[in-house]
């Protein structure tokens, strides 16, 4: 089993390279099978749910082949719509694969979803999305089919701004002959990337970034040349750790448009945040001041997947710093995780308050999602002696040579193998 091996107390100084988004590139990788071309996807980083999303791409029938950072799919010899269910496990984001293969083919057929476990996350909004274009779908053994009778664009009025449904309705609109309205749409920068690369396929969509979007489906598509957006998230990550270890990092091509919430909680607790040229560059004081509150909401509220990290940044500050997650029902396990360091926060439902200590010390601490793993690493940079942390397989998933990253600005850490 692998582990990471922190010795924390060092300042991280340098220049770090932020990669393509994770949560773009996953949809777009999905958005492919929409037409018979080839699909040339820039700036595709290079972790382990793009190799997922590969693996099914194969699995359909795709040729898939990797240059550098160029992500190369050419879906000319798709030849099936049903996803193998261990791929349609290992990730959220398999479920974009309904929509897209309803597009091409009319019907698809998969398992639920995996993902980080974030407490429950239905996809009744998917199916209601896919049912309004004219999707006639059964969930039987752990199975979920669907198959388009007669497609055709119509209004769907989203219950909340899903991120994952909003990206399915438009997976499957641009199929659906007519007009299509998505009310309540969501408004995540990852939306209008998904928009973009529809858009350089042909297809018709207007209104991205704001909550109503309008297609005018069943235009032909083909194959496209794009490039993936930053990862604001994966942004956030090293903003957030370098702000809990008084460090002074360059992000090399972060968009501080897309960070306009997290900047500006680092901003109150002490940190300079300015643009430079290509990127963003963050200095923070030896210790932060606490935040107030915090409170996750969709775009273009503070994001949900910058809360943990946020929580590690401060774990030393001085002051009480509330958090509120209000977008996912169990999103506070790392709590327990940053107490073993001994931070001390109280959790009472979705609200942790977390009062700043002095200082943390060295834990063995387990990683039960992808942000949890990024900012227990961020949290244990700041503690004293060492600290192992397992469920690097959580990292992987959304975070590029995460901890070669770290080491190339003064982290030490180390990723070794236990017996
Ligand atoms: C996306 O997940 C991201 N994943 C998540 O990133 C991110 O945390 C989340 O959006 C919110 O920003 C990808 O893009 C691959 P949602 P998604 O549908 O689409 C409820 C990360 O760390 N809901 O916007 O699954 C749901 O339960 C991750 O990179 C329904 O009720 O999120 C949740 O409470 C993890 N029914 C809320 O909506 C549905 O059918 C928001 O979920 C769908 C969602």
């Amino acid at each position: 089993m692998e582990y990471y091996a922190i010795k924390g107390g060092r300042r991280l100084t340098g220049e770090v390279r932020v990669h393509g988004a994770k949560n773009s590139v996953l949809p777009i990788l999905a958005a492919c099978v929409c037409c018979k071309g080839v699909c040339e996807i820039r700036n595709c980083p290079r972790i382990a749910d793009v190799d997922t999303a590969a693996a099914i791409l194969e699995r359909l029938g795709c040729r898939v082949s990797r240059q550098d950072d160029i992500l190369t799919v050419d879906a000319a010899g798709l030849n099936g719509c049903a996803l193998p269910p261990e791929l349609s496990a290992a990730m959220r984001s398999s479920i974009l694969f309904l929509g897209a293969l309803l597009t091409r083919c009319g019907e698809a057929s998969l398992a639920p979803p995996g993902g980080c476990a974030l407490g429950a996350r239905p996809i009744d909004l998917h199916l209601y999305a896919a049912g309004r274009l004219g999707g006639n779908w059964e969930q039987r053994d752990q199975c979920i089919r669907c198959r388009w009778e007669r497609p055709c664009g119509a209004e769907i009025r989203l219950r909340c701004p899903s991120v994952g449904a909003t990206e399915n309705a438009l997976l499957c609109a641009v199929g659906a002959p007519g007009e299509t309205v998505i009310w309540n749409a969501a408004r995540e920068p990852e939306i209008a990337d998904l928009v973009g690369f529809l858009r350089a396929m042909g297809a018709e969509i207007k209104g991205e970034g704001s909550g109503e979007l309008h297609v005018c489906g069943g235009r032909p598509l083909h194959g496209a040349v794009y490039t993936v957006m930053p990862d604001r998230m994966e942004a956030a990550s090293y903003l957030c750790a370098a702000a809990g270890c008084g460090g002074d990092l360059f992000l090399k091509g972060a968009e501080r448009r897309t960070l306009d919430e997290v900047v500006e909680l680092l901003a109150r607790c002490g940190c300079q945040i300015s643009e430079e040229r290509g990127g963003l560059r963050l200095q923070a004081p030896e210790r932060l001041r606490a935040a107030g509150r915090v409170a996750t909401a969709p775009y273009p509220g503070f994001p949900t997947d910058a809360q943990a990290p946020a929580m590690a940044a401060l774990l030393r500050a001085a002051g009480t710093t509330a958090f509120t997650e209000n977008v996912f029902e169990n999103r506070l396990r790392h709590a327990d995780q940053f107490r073993r360091l001994g931070a001390k926060i109280d959790v009472d439902g979705s609200c942790a308050e977390v009062h700043g200590v002095p200082t943390l010390h060295g834990a063995a601490l387990e990683a039960t999602d992808l942000r949890c793993g990024a900012a227990l690493t961020a949290a244990a940079l700041q503690a004293e002696g060492e600290s192992r942390l397992y469920g690097v397989s959580h990292i992987r998933r959304g975070y590029e040579d995460f901890e070669g990253s770290l080491r190339n600005v003064g982290a030490e850490i180390e990723l070794r193998s236990a017996t």
